[in-house]
C-alpha cells in the first residue's frame, strides 16, 4: 500500500514497551505473532495514531529484551497487514490499513475522508423548505415598511402555532405563544426569568447534554432522577420534587432524548399532580413530539395536567430543518410576558425572514412531514436490525418516536468504544454525556438519521470498534490520546 508519509510523533522504546504491557501470552512461543498482535491492538485503538514515527527494531528489542529477529520478524506481519510502513532512511511508522482507516471504508474512490458522523441526532432539511423561502420573500417586501422588531414573534407564525397545540388537545391563543431562536433558546431564557444561582434544577438522567450546559451556565444546579428500564421513576420525581425543592424542572416527556420514552396520558397526570403540589414550574421539551412513528393516539401535552405551570418549547429544529434556528415557548400569557422582558437583556426577537419561512411551512401540506416520519421509522428499523446482527450482545427498546436508539452495552466500555470508533471512521458521544456527573459507561446513543447503507457502515466499524476494546490490554487515558515522545 502507498500512504504519505505523516508522522503524528515518535513513540520511543521504552514508551511503546509500556504501552504493550504484558504483550506476550503466557506460555507461547510465538513471540513474533504475540508482539504484532499488541501493536495492532494499540493502533487500532488509537493509542498509537496512524502515523506515529516507531523506534528502530534493535532499541525495542533491548527494551522488550526480545531478539532483534523477533523484532523484525513482527514488523514484517505488520506491514503485510498494512499497519506498518517502513521506508528505507525514513524508518517504520504507523499506519491504518485500507478499510479502517476513516477515509477509507466507504470512499470507493473518493479523496476526501468519509467519518460517518452518529455525534449529532439531527436530520437535514425536509423537502420544501427552500420553495417556501421563494414564497416567503415576496411577503418579506410587506415587511420592509416597518421597523422589523417583533419581540414576541410573528403574529402570524404564533397564531399558526398555537393552532397546532389546539390540534393536539390544548387550546392556545397566540398570546400564549414566544417565538424563540430555537427551543434552546426557549430553555435558556426560562432559565434566565425562574432561576437564580445555586438553584437546583430537576433533570431526568440520561438527558440532553445541551440542557446541563445550559442549567450549569444560569450557575444552577441540575439535580437528576435516573431514568428506569421502562421510562420515567414517577416516585423518584414525587420524592425529588419534595424534598429537593427544585426551583424549576426540565423534563422530555415525547420521545425523550436520548432513551426514546414517551410518558404515557396516566404518567402525565401523576406528574402534573406533582408539579403542582410542590408549585415547580416545568419546561417541556417538546422538540421530537412531531417525530411520532406509531400508529396510536398521542397522550395530551403536559399543560393539560399541570396548567400555567408548564413552559413548552419545540422548534422547526427536527420537523423542519435546525438551519431555520425558529423555536418557540408556550407559556400562560403573563408568562410570556415576564420572558420578553427577561429576553431584552439579551436579544431582541427572532429573524424576520425566517419566521415567514417557517409560517409558510406549516402553513404548507403535511405530506413532506409524513414522509420524513416514514423514512426516519425505516432508518430506525434498519439501524435496529444492524445492531441486532453486527453487535448482538448490545441491547435496546425499540422507541415509538424520535431519533436515536439508545443501546445497553455488555460491560462499562462507553467512553472507550467512542474514543477507539474515531480510528474507523466513527463519531459517537458515549453515554457520559448524558449526565451531569459522568458514569453511564454502559450505554450508547445511536442516532438513525443518517441513510440505511451508512447506518450498516457505521454499525459494521463500530462492531470492530467493540471487539478491540474488548481486546484491548492498554488503559485509554482520560482524554483518549496518548501521548508519543
Ligand atoms: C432534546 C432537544 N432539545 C433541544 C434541542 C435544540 O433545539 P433547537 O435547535 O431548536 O434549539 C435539541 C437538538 O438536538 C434536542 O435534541
Amino acid at each position: 500500500m502507498t500512504a504519505a508519509v505523516s508522522l503524528s510523533g515518535r513513540v520511543n522504546a521504552r514508551r511503546l514497551a509500556q504501552l504493550l504491557g504484558s504483550w506476550r501470552r503466557r506460555g507461547s512461543r510465538h513471540g513474533a505473532a504475540d508482539l504484532a498482535a499488541g501493536i495492532r491492538l494499540l493502533v487500532l485503538d488509537g493509542l498509537l495514531p496512524a502515523g506515529t514515527g516507531l523506534p528502530p527494531e534493535r532499541e525495542l528489542a533491548a527494551a522488550l529484551e526480545v531478539s532483534r529477529t523477533m523484532v523484525g520478524s513482527a514488523w514484517d506481519r505488520l506491514r503485510a497487514d498494512g499497519l506498518v510502513v517502513s521506508r528505507r532512511g525514513a524508518g517504520s511508522w504507523t499506519a491504518l490499513p485500507r478499510g479502517a482507516a476513516a477515509g477509507g471504508v466507504i470512499d470507493d474512490g473518493d479523496p476526501s475522508p468519509r467519518v460517518i458522523d452518529l455525534a449529532r441526532a439531527v436530520p437535514p432539511a425536509i423537502p420544501g423548505v427552500a420553495a417556501a423561502a421563494e414564497t416567503a420573500l415576496p411577503r418579506l417586501a410587506a415587511e420592509l415598511t416597518g421597523h422589523g422588531y417583533h419581540e414576541q414573534g410573528l403574529p402570524e407564525l404564533r397564531a399558526r402555532i398555537a393552532a397546532r397545540y389546539a390540534e393536539r388537545g390544548l387550546p392556545t391563543s397566540p398570546d400564549e405563544i414566544l417565538v424563540t431562536n430555537g427551543a434552546h433558546h426557549g430553555f435558556a431564557l426560562a432559565l434566565r426569568l425562574l432561576t437564580g444561582p445555586g438553584d437546583r434544577v430537576l433533570i431526568e438522567q440520561p438527558t440532553y447534554p445541551n440542557a446541563i450546559e445550559a442549567v450549569r451556565a444560569a450557575h444552577a444546579i441540575p439535580v437528576p432522577v435516573a431514568m428506569t428500564e421502562d421510562g420515567w421513576d414517577l416516585d423518584g420525581l414525587e420524592a425529588t420534587l419534595r424534598q429537593a425543592a427544585p426551583r424549576l424542572a426540565y423534563l422530555i416527556t415525547d420521545f425523550q432524548n436520548p432513551t426514546g420514552f414517551r410518558l404515557d396520558e396516566a404518567g402525565r397526570a401523576r406528574l402534573g399532580a406533582a408539579l403542582r403540589r410542590a408549585r415547580t414550574p416545568v419546561v417541556i421539551d417538546e422538540t421530537q413530539v412531531e417525530l411520532d412513528y406509531s400508529d396510536g393516539p398521542a397522550p395530551p401535552p403536559l399543560g393539560a395536567f399541570a396548567g400555567d405551570l408548564v413552559l413548552a418549547t419545540g422548534s422547526a429544529g427536527k420537523s423542519h430543518w435546525g438551519g431555520l434556528r425558529v423555536g418557540w415557548v408556550r407559556a400562560s400569557a403573563e408568562l410570556v410576558s415576564r420572558l420578553l422582558a427577561a429576553r431584552r437583556g439579551l436579544d431582541l426577537g427572532s429573524p424576520v425572514l425566517e419566521q415567514l419561512v417557517f409560517a409558510e411551512l406549516l402553513a404548507g401540506s403535511p405530506d413532506a412531514l409524513g414522509r420524513r416520519r416514514a423514512e426516519l421509522a425505516q432508518r430506525r428499523d434498519v439501524l435496529a436490525d444492524a445492531v441486532r446482527t453486527q453487535c448482538p450482545d448490545w441491547s435496546f427498546r425499540l422507541p415509538a418516536g424520535g431519533l436515536s436508539l439508545w443501546c445497553q452495552l455488555p460491560a462499562p466500555v462507553s467512553t472507550r468504544i467512542a474514543a477507539v470508533a474515531q480510528n474507523f471512521g466513527v463519531r459517537v458521544v458515549p453515554g457520559s454525556f448524558f449526565a451531569p456527573h459522568g458514569g453511564l459507561e454502559r450505554w450508547l446513543r445511536l442516532p438513525f438519521v443518517e441513510p440505511a447503507e451508512t447506518l450498516h457502515e457505521a454499525v459494521r466499524r463500530l462492531s470492530l470498534a467493540a471487539v478491540s476494546v474488548a481486546e484491548c490490554r492498554a488503559p485509554i487515558p482520560e482524554n483518549g490520546i496518548v501521548q508519543v515522545t
